[in-house]
């Protein structure tokens, strides 16, 4: 039995739609407040309470700062979401360096949500079983966009690639953290407290992560619950989470070709296994998902959905096995964490740092069948595509900044000395922090190369509040 409120939450935030194999993401801009108040009181969003059938259509939806402002939030309820919401993913130098939106990354250079784009207000997240339905619920649920006070910047589309695959070749959308009073399943180490995901309930401090509350008289139609630690403050943000969006381009072409260049020589086997095995150090597991953890030399599709490994207690401490500096070692350490890897310590400490991904791939596949043996040689196709990184956090700052910065882009992470992400890291805005360097920990040598490239571009991206839905009626209801 969930101890959290499911029919309160909007369902991509508990539940992946993994069994809906169509999303469209709509970009809206507010024009008539009046109007979209109107169209929100309506909205048939779907909760978390149950798993998506293939044949249902969910829609779910979020707000930037500016969204909420127009349909008329006060300033003072603005000023109780978290800063970087606020503020914005482009607000800030700071927050331009913490992110590393740099070079052809910076937003000005982004379609969407950068500071010369149009101000994206709502984001619609549809999802169906196929394409047509996924058209037919769009067209349902907005129809004509100036009725309801709204005009489309943009829809984004998504794309469904075979065996679960990401653009570069890898399964994805493995390792998620199971939530306390949510899943009934999950390794101690892998349970994570439901307030780190969704607000309104207790954090992995034990405590109720800072959210908007709002006075009784601010909520004359009782439409809030009452704050479960300030009784005397109606719960704005209960059942709410922060939607991180990136809009990520990967260049395979880029990827593989580096890899050709690189591996042959230094790892075993032809040119297409030597590419693999040193992609799948990038990557920290292999093609199939398998963890290089429990299957350090070859690929093992029998265990692609298999999550259940730690670093340091699962014989890695130094990895030789998984590479300190591989994307999911760096994206989730796991146990290995200061100030004692492999103790339970660690592992609390690694769960005030993870973040439910609900992302989906977009653009067309370099190859039908997502192997990486067929996608290496391809010719460069110009083609856009990418990732439409999503997740879902309660503190963005603790939660995916502190992942993207401290971890992913940081050339000095975990003993590292200029190595950052193989995969995703933005290669730094300076001599200094330039990494692009990735190290395979070897006996009785480790193996090096260097001057990688970036492989992930930025192009459009924005914080975004998922509210719960008692929160959406009364966003629908303020004058
Ligand atoms: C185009 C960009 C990206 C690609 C291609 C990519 C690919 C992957 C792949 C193949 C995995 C392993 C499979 C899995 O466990 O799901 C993974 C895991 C993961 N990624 Fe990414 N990723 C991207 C961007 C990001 C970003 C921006 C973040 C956060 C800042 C991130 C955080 C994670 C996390 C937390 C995991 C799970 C690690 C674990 O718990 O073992 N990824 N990613």
């Amino acid at each position: 039995m969930s101890t959290l409120q499911v029919k309160e939450i909007q369902g991509i935030v508990l539940h992946g739609y993994g069994s809906l194999n169509h999303a469209g993401f709509l970009l809206l801009q507010v024009q008539n407040a009046a109007l979209v108040k109107v169209w929100l009181g309506t909205l048939p969003l779907r909760t978390s309470e149950q798993r998506p059938e293939a044949a249902d259509l969910c829609i779910n939806i979020a707000f930037t700062a500016a969204g909420l402002k127009k349909l008329g939030l006060a300033e003072d309820q603005l000023g109780m979401f978290a800063g970087e919401f606020t503020e914005g993913m482009t607000g800030t130098e700071h927050r331009r360096r913490i992110l590393g939106d740099h070079g052809e990354s910076s937003p000005e250079q982004w379609r969407w949500g950068g500071p010369g784009n149009d101000g994206v207000d709502v984001l619609l997240l549809c999802y169906a079983g196929d394409e047509e339905a996924l058209n037919r619920v769009v067209e349902r649920t907005v129809g004509d966009y100036e009725s309801r006070g709204l005009r489309l910047i943009e829809r984004l589309g998504t794309v469904k690639l075979p065996d679960r695959k990401e653009h570069f070749g890898f399964r994805d959308g493995i390792s998620q953290p199971a939530i306390m009073g949510f899943d009934e399943e999950g390794t101690p180490g892998n349970m994570v407290a439901a307030g780190e995901f969704v607000l309104g309930y207790p954090n992995a401090y034990g405590q109720y992560t800072d959210r908007p509350l709002v006075r009784p008289e601010q909520d004359p139609l009782h439409l809030l619950p009452v704050a479960p630690e300030a009784a005397s403050h109606h719960d704005l943000g209960m059942n709410g989470s922060y939607l991180v969006f990136r809009q990520l381009s990967q260049d395979v072409h880029e990827f593989w070709n580096y890899l050709a260049q690189q591996a042959p020589g230094k790892f075993a086997g032809d040119t297409t296994q030597a590419c693999i095995a040193l992609a799948s150090k990038m990557v920290g597991r292999w093609p199939s998902g398998a963890p290089l953890v429990n299957s350090p030399q070859a690929d093992n599709p029998a265990l692609a959905d298999d999550n259940d490994f730690m670093f340091v207690r699962s014989g890695d401490a130094d990895g030789l096995k998984c590479p300190i500096g591989s994307h999911v070692r760096r994206s989730n350490p796991r146990d290995a964490l200061d100030p004692e890897p492999g103790s339970d310590r660690s592992i609390e400490v690694g769960k005030r740092h993870r973040i439910i991904r609900r992302g989906r791939a977009y653009g067309p596949p370099a190859a039908a069948s997502m192997q990486p043996g067929e996608i290496i040689g391809k010719p460069a196709d110009n083609q856009e595509r990418g990732l439409h990184f999503f997740c879902f956090n309660t503190h963005i700052g603790r939660q995916f900044e502190f992942i993207q910065y401290t971890w992913v882009n940081s050339p000095k992470f975990d003993g590292l000395y200029e190595d950052d992400d193989p995969l995703i890291g933005d290669r730094g805005a300076t001599e200094q922090t330039r990494g692009g360097v990735f190290t395979v920990q070897q006996e009785p040598v480790r193996k090096r190369v260097t001057g990688m490239p970036r492989f992930v571009t930025v192009r459009g991206g924005g914080y975004f509040f998922m509210p719960g839905i008692s929160a959406v009626r009364y966003l629908a209801s303020l004058k």
